[in-house]
């Protein structure tokens, strides 16, 4: 299992090409499966494995993927070309699906196309129970007749899906990019109320408006679909990625380093630049880049992750790591997951004071970090380990690098290009 090895005390400096937004590409490559045409989508972080995996599933069901990019552009995105013109098999097997949980989004497209899919329950994951009860309940009330047999939902609509009004007892991303995908198709209106925020679902409705949907109100809680009884293929760049952003502008930060983040609007990171700001680091627009100046030892900031616009699950990880070496203590709270506070027992391996109790981290800033070697069981909880390991007095060695591969294209690539010291030692 390949590792990489960081020696830290390097300032980073220079300019990282932020890559199109994973999270937004995934539901993206989904909604191909709702047309016959082809949907072409740029920007595409195509070698990230949770991209792989979403093109394998895809692929299982007939899905051809053209890679139509010369050179990968300098994010190390690409464009590729999704046909769905010929679907052989709409079951996703477990072996797929267990890989990763947003593979669940291909139910709703396949059955509000082709009348019944067949799609392996995902099963739990590191970070939580993580079920999928809203996404089921809206397709239900959507005419979905769904039973769960052996560990597989088996989905049928025999006279297509018809719209319905959706009220999410809870915010969900995964459950409103469902919904839509599958009210794109369906007969009449849909309303979803309730429903997240997240760029990336602004994003969804701008592919699905470009194939002939009509969306109303994606980035409010309440959105608004007319169903189409054909939708057509079209061409759409990936949103840029706000947490390999985020991720970067803290790595800045903590090592007190000045970066230019390259193609990503200050607006994206929202909560997560309000933070770095208290924390005392200078943060700038200029021409649709981002600009941080780490500026001495960060203050300590309290932190609640929620749906967004507040600040990301996905991002507090990394923003621990940065309170680890705070002037102050902070108190990190986490309100999106069970079980995402896998990170402090490798953070204090490296020095750091945090104590847990439930959702509730106290994070004691200390002043030095030192090197050690550790691992994490999730993707963002990995990265905050970079993040720490590259302000550590020493070399640290981060095992299990499969996890930021899932989600960081080109990491160690974009990282030395800064000034820092890391590389990736195979086997
Ligand atoms: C997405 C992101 C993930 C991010 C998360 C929260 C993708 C591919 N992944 O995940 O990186 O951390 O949003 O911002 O976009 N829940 C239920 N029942 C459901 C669905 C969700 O109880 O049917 C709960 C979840 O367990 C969790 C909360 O709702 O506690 C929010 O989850 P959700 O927004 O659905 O996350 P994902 O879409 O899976």
């Amino acid at each position: 299992m390949d590792r990489l090895r960081i020696r830290g005390g390097k300032p980073l400096q220079g300019s990282v090409p932020i890559g199109g937004a994973k999270n937004a590409a995934l539901p993206l490559m989904a909604a191909s499966l709702l047309t016959a045409g082809t949907v072409t989508l740029s920007n595409v972080p195509a070698t990230l494995v949770d991209i792989k995996t979403m093109r394998d599933i895809l692929s299982a069901h007939g899905v051809e993927f053209a890679d139509v990019t010369g050179a990968p552009a300098r994010n190390g995105c690409r464009t590729l070309a999704l046909s769905a013109h010929t679907i052989t098999n709409t079951t996703a097997d477990y072996e797929l699906v267990r890989r990763m949980r947003a593979s669940v989004l291909v139910l709703g497209p396949l059955l509000a196309r082709f009348g019944k899919a067949r799609v392996s329950l995902p099963g739990g994951c590191a970070i939580g129970t993580r079920p999928i009860n809203l996404h089921l309940v809206g397709l239900q009330a959507m005419g979905a007749e769904l039973e769960i047999a052996d560990g597989y939902v088996e989905a049928a609509a025999p006279h297509g899906l018809h719209g319905a009004v959706v009220r999410f007892p809870s915010v969900s991303v995964g459950a409103t990019e469902h919904l839509m995908m599958a009210a794109a198709l369906a007969q009449g209106e849909t309303v979803l109320e309730n429903a997240a925020l997240e760029p990336e679902i602004i994003d969804l409705a701008k592919l699905l408006q470009a194939m002939g949907a009509s969306v109303f109100g994606a980035g409010t809680s309440r959105i608004v679909i007319q169903g189409a009884a054909e939708l057509h293929g079209a061409t759409h760049r990936v949103v840029a990625d706000r947490i390999e952003a985020g991720t970067y502008a803290v790595a800045g930060a903590i090592t007190g380093g000045q970066l230019e983040l390259e193609g990503v609007s200050i607006e994206l990171l929202g909560a997560v630049i309000d933070s770095l700001r208290s924390a005392g680091v200078e943060v700038r627009a200029e021409s649709g880049n981002v600009w941080i100046w780490g500026n001495g030892r960060p203050k300590a900031v309290d932190i609640t992750t929620a749906p967004f616009p507040a600040f990301p699950t996905d991002m507090q990880a990394q923003m621990m790591a940065l309170m680890t070496v705070a002037d102050g203590s902070s108190v990190i709270t986490e309100t999106i997951f069970e079980n995402r506070f896998m990170h402090v027992p490798e953070l204090a391996r490296m020095g750091a004071n945090i104590t847990v109790k439930g959702n509730t981290a106290v994070v004691r800033g200390v002043t030095a970090l030192k090197g050690a070697p550790v691992m994490a069981t999730d993707l963002r909880a990995s990265v905050s380990l970079v993040i720490a390991a590259l302000v550590a007095n020493g070399e640290t060695v981060v095992n299990r690098v499969y996890h930021l591969d899932r989600g960081y294209e080109r990491l160690v690539e974009k990282l030395s290009a800064c000034g820092a010291d890391i590389e990736r030692l195979a086997g």
